[in-house]
C-alpha cells in the first residue's frame, strides 16, 4: 500500500464506501492524507458498486485539521509541494456524483470540520468536539469554512465561533445545525452515518450542500451589523494583528456577493496570512507549548505517572486559595490548612467566592459548583495529611517559617507524598528536610492562581524524576501549562523579566518620559507598560523583590531610585491610589506630581545625559535585556529549551503570543542585530545592564538561531 492508501483506508460494505483517515495521533491532514482522500474519493465516485461515501477517522477521532507542521514549513518559505490543498478536494466531497456523510467522533477541528461541512450530511457523537480554531494560529479557515459555517449556523454564531476559536460538543453542534444527527457515545457513529448515506443514495433524505444554502443566513442588513459589531469588539481585543478582520472580510464578501466570491476572498486572505509574522509566531507557540511538556530524563524515562488525587494546601491567602480553587475545579480533593479559625474562614471564603463567580458567570453549572466545593475541606491541624498524595505550601515568604513547615510535613506525610512550595524567591534546596529532598520541588503559580495558566515547576538537583513526572501530570489535570525550571533565584520569569524593570528605570533616568515608555510597550503588545505594571503589583512589593534579585544577580543590575522614592512618599501603586499614575478606582491617569520624583531619581543617578530613543528603540532597550538574560538562563541549563521561555513569557507576563514570545521575536530580528545593539548601548552609555551574554555573543558570531 502507498502512503496515501495507508493514510486513508477504504472499507466497502453493502455499496457504501467508508473512507477512514488514519494518521495518528490526531488524523491531521498531511500530504499523504490529502492524496489519499483525493484518490479514494475519485475511485469511489467512479466505482459502479458504490452508491454513497462515508468519511470517518481512525482511533476515535475525526480530523484535527491541517497538518500544522506543514503550514509552519510553508509559512517559513518551504515550497507548497505537489500536494493538493483541501479546498481543491472539497468539490469532490460536496458535489461529486455520490452523496457523502461525515461520521464524527472525537475532534473535527479546522480543516477537519471544513471537510465535514462539505459532506452532504453529518452524524456526530455527543462526545465529539467541533470548531474552527484557525485564528488561534493567526490564520483563517482556508477551505471554505468562512462560507459554509455561516450557511449552517447563521452569521452571528459562525463569527462568534471563529473569532473565539471555540470548540463545541456534539449536543451544541446538533442544536446549532452543524450536525444532522446526534448519537450517544458507544453507539456506532459510522454505522449510523452509513444508514444516512444509504437514505441519501435512495432519495429518502434530501441531499444538501452547505455552500448552496441561505436559509440560515440573517437578512443582509443584520449580517452587516453583526460583522461591524464583531469588528469593533475584535479591534479592542486583538491589537496589531490582521487575522480577525480578514476572517470578517471573507464572511462579509460571502454574504454580500455569494459563496463563490466569498470563497475566493477567503483563499486569497488565507494565503496572505500563512506567511504573516503573527501566524509564524502563533504556530511557534503551538509547538513550543507542547514541547514544554517533554522533559528529558523525566517524561521519556519509561516511568509511569501516579495520579495525584488528594492534595493539602497550606495557607489560604490569595495564592493558597487560588491554588486550592484550581485544584478542586480540576476534580482534586483538597485539605486547606490555616493557622487559626479566623484565617481558615477567610481562606475558605476566598475559594468559595472564586467558585461562585464561575457559577454566576456561567462557566460552570450550579451542580458543578456545589460538587467542586464539596471537594474542599478546611482545617487547622494536620489531620488526614498522611493520606495525601501531595502538599503545596503557600505560606508567607519567610525561609525559617517554610523550613519549619517542611520539617513538619516530612513527618506527617507518607514517604511517597510530594512536598511542593509555591515560593517565588526561596531556594528550593534550602527547604528540603534531610532525607526528603527527592520528593521536594517548587510549584510557582502566578496570581491569580485559579486563572493564570502558567506554573513554573522548579526542580532541585535532588528532586526525583518521579516527583517531577507526577507534578507535571497534576499541572495538566489543572489545565495549566507547566514549564520545568532548574532551581535558581527568581526561577525563570522573575529572573529574566527583572531586566525589563531595570531597563524601564534606566530609560527614565536617561530622561525618557515614564508614560512614553509605557505607551511604547503597550503599543508593542504588552498588556501594560512596566511602570503601570509596577503600580498594579505594588511598588513596595516591587522594591522588596528588586532587592532580592539585585543581590542574587549583582553583576549587571541597574536600579533607578524612582520606585524607592515613590514608596517613601506612600505612593505604593494602585492599592494606595497613586504610584507612577494616580487612580480613580482602577482607572489610571497620568500624575503631574510624578515629574518631581523623576527629577530627583535622575539627580540620584548622577544626572546622566538624556537620550531620545524612538518608540522602537524603547521597546528594544526594554526587551533585549530580557532576551539576553534568557540566554544566560539557557547557558546555565535553567530551562530545557528556548521555546520554554516563550511559553512562560506569554502565559506569565502577557508577552504578545502573536510575536511568538521574546526568543522567537528576537530571533526574527536576528541574534547578531540584538547582540550588536546591546554591545553598542553598553559602550556608548557605559551601562553594564546591557552587557551581552556569552551565549548571545556566540550566536551572533555564528549567525545561529536563538531558538536552537
Ligand atoms: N497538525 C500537526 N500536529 C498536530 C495537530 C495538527 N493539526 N494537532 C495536534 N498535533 C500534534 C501535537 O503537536 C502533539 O504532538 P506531540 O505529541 O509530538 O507533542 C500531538 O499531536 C497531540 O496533540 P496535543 O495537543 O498534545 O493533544 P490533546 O489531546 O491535548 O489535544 C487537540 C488534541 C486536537 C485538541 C489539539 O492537538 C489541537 O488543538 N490541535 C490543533 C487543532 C487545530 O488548530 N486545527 C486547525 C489547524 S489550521
Amino acid at each position: 500500500m502507498s502512503d496515501a492508501e495507508q493514510a486513508v483506508r477504504l472499507e466497502l460494505s453493502e455499496q457504501i464506501a467508508t473512507l477512514i483517515v488514519d494518521n495518528p495521533p490526531v488524523n491531521a491532514l498531511s500530504a499523504a492524507v490529502m492524496s489519499g482522500l483525493e484518490e479514494r474519493l475519485r475511485a469511489a465516485h467512479a466505482d459502479p458498486q458504490v452508491v454513497a461515501i462515508v468519511l470517518a477517522g481512525a482511533a476515535a477521532t475525526f480530523v484535527a485539521g491541517a497538518d500544522i507542521s506543514r503550514l509552519q514549513a510553508i509559512g517559513s518559505g518551504a515550497p507548497l509541494g505537489s500536494g493538493r490543498s483541501l479546498a481543491a478536494i472539497l468539490p469532490l466531497v460536496e458535489s461529486g456524483e455520490k452523496p457523502t456523510v461525515a461520521a464524527i467522533d472525537g475532534f473535527a477541528l479546522g480543516g477537519g470540520l471544513e471537510l465535514a461541512m462539505a459532506c452532504n450530511a453529518r452524524v456526530g457523537s455527543t462526545r465529539c468536539r467541533v470548531g474552527l480554531p484557525e485564528l488561534k494560529l493567526g490564520l483563517i479557515p482556508g477551505a471554505g469554512g468562512t462560507q459554509r459555517l455561516p450557511r449552517l449556523v447563521g452569521v452571528q454564531r459562525a463569527v462568534d465561533m471563529m473569532l473565539g476559536s471555540t470548540q463545541i460538543d456534539g449536543r451544541q453542534a446538533r442544536e446549532l445545525g452543524i450536525l444532522d444527527e446526534l448519537v450517544d457515545p458507544g453507539s456506532n457513529v459510522v454505522e449510523r452515518a452509513q444508514l444516512v448515506a444509504r437514505e441519501l443514495a435512495d432519495g429518502r433524505r434530501e441531499l444538501r450542500r452547505a455552500l448552496e444554502r441561505d436559509d440560515r443566513l440573517e437578512p443582509l442588513d443584520d449580517a452587516r451589523r453583526i460583522i461591524a459589531d464583531a469588528r469593533a469588539a475584535a479591534a479592542k481585543k486583538h491589537r496589531n494583528v490582521g487575522y480577525p478582520d480578514a476572517c470578517l472580510d471573507a464572511v462579509l464578501e460571502g454574504v454580500e456577493k455569494g459563496a463563490k466570491a466569498g470563497f475566493s476572498r477567503e483563499q486569497q486572505l488565507f494565503r496572505e496570512l500563512l506567511v504573516s509574522d503573527a501566524a509564524r509566531g502563533l504556530i511557534h507557540v503551538f509547538f513550543a507549548t507542547r514541547a514544554a511538556a517533554k522533559v528529558p530524563g523525566v517524561t521519556d524515562a519509561g516511568l509511569t505517572a501516579s495520579p495525584i488525587e488528594r492534595v493539602g494546601v497550606l495557607g489560604g491567602g490569595t495564592m493558597g486559595s487560588g491554588i486550592a480553587t484550581a485544584l478542586v475545579s480540576a476534580g482534586v480533593e483538597v485539605r486547606l490548612k490555616e493557622v487559626d479559625d479566623a484565617a481558615l474562614e477567610a481562606g475558605v471564603a476566598r475559594v468559595r467566592g472564586n467558585v461562585e463567580r464561575n457559577v454566576t458567570q456561567g462557566r460552570i453549572t450550579r451542580e458543578q459548583g456545589d460538587a467542586t466545593l464539596a471537594r474542599l475541606r478546611g482545617q487547622t491541624d494536620y489531620a488526614g495529611f498522611s493520606d495525601l498524595d501531595m502538599v503545596i505550601e503557600a505560606a508567607t515568604e519567610k525561609v525559617e517559617l517554610k523550613q519549619q513547615i517542611f520539617r513538619e510535613l516530612a513527618e506527617r506525610t507518607s514517604d511517597r507524598a510530594i512536598l511542593a512550595s509555591n515560593t517565588s524567591s526561596i531556594d528550593i534546596e534550602h527547604l528540603a528536610p534531610e532525607g526528603a529532598a527527592g520528593r521536594v520541588l517548587g510549584t510557582h503559580f502566578f496570581s491569580p492562581a485559579h486563572i493564570m495558566k502558567l506554573v513554573e515547576v522548579v526542580r532541585s538537583a535532588k528532586t526525583s524524576p518521579q516527583t517531577l513526572l507526577d507534578t507535571l501530570g497534576l499541572a495538566k489535570k489543572m489545565k495549566k501549562t507547566a514549564v520545568t525550571v532548574v532551581n535558581c533565584p527568581g526561577f525563570l520569569i522573575n529572573r529574566v523579566f527583572m531586566r525589563y524593570g531595570q531597563a524601564a528605570g534606566w530609560l527614565i533616568d536617561r530622561g525618557v518620559d515614564p508614560y512614553r515608555v509605557d505607551r511604547a510597550l503597550y503599543d508593542f503588545g504588552m498588556p501594560m507598560g512596566p511602570n503601570r505594571m509596577g503600580d498594579l503589583a505594588g511598588l513596595d512589593v516591587s522594591v522588596f523583590a528588586a532587592g532580592i534579585m539585585d543581590a542574587a544577580y549583582p553583576d549587571h543590575a541597574y536600579r533607578s531610585a524612582l520606585r524607592g522614592l515613590l514608596v517613601e512618599a506612600g505612593r505604593l501603586g494602585e492599592k494606595s491610589g497613586s504610584g507612577h499614575y494616580r487612580y480613580e478606582g482602577r482607572k489610571a491617569e497620568e500624575a503631574p506630581k510624578l515629574a518631581g520624583f523623576v527629577a530627583r531619581a535622575r539627580e540620584l543617578a548622577g544626572s546622566p545625559e538624556p537620550i531620545s530613543p524612538s518608540d522602537e528603540e524603547i521597546v528594544q532597550m526594554a526587551l533585549f535585556g530580557v532576551v539576553n538574560e534568557a540566554c544566560r538562563a539557557i547557558e546555565e541549563g535553567i530551562v530545557v529549551r528556548p521555546g520554554d521561555i516563550d511559553v512562560a513569557a506569554i502565559l506569565g507576563m502577557g508577552f504578545p503570543a502573536y510575536r511568538g514570545g521574546p526568543m522567537k521575536w528576537a530571533d526574527g530580528i536576528g541574534a547578531r542585530a540584538v547582540h550588536d545593539a546591546l554591545a553598542d548601548w553598553r559602550t556608548r552609555y557605559g551601562a553594564a545592564l546591557f552587557e551581552p551574554s556569552r551565549l548571545l555573543a556566540g550566536k551572533a558570531k555564528s549567525s545561529a538561531s536563538l531558538l536552537d
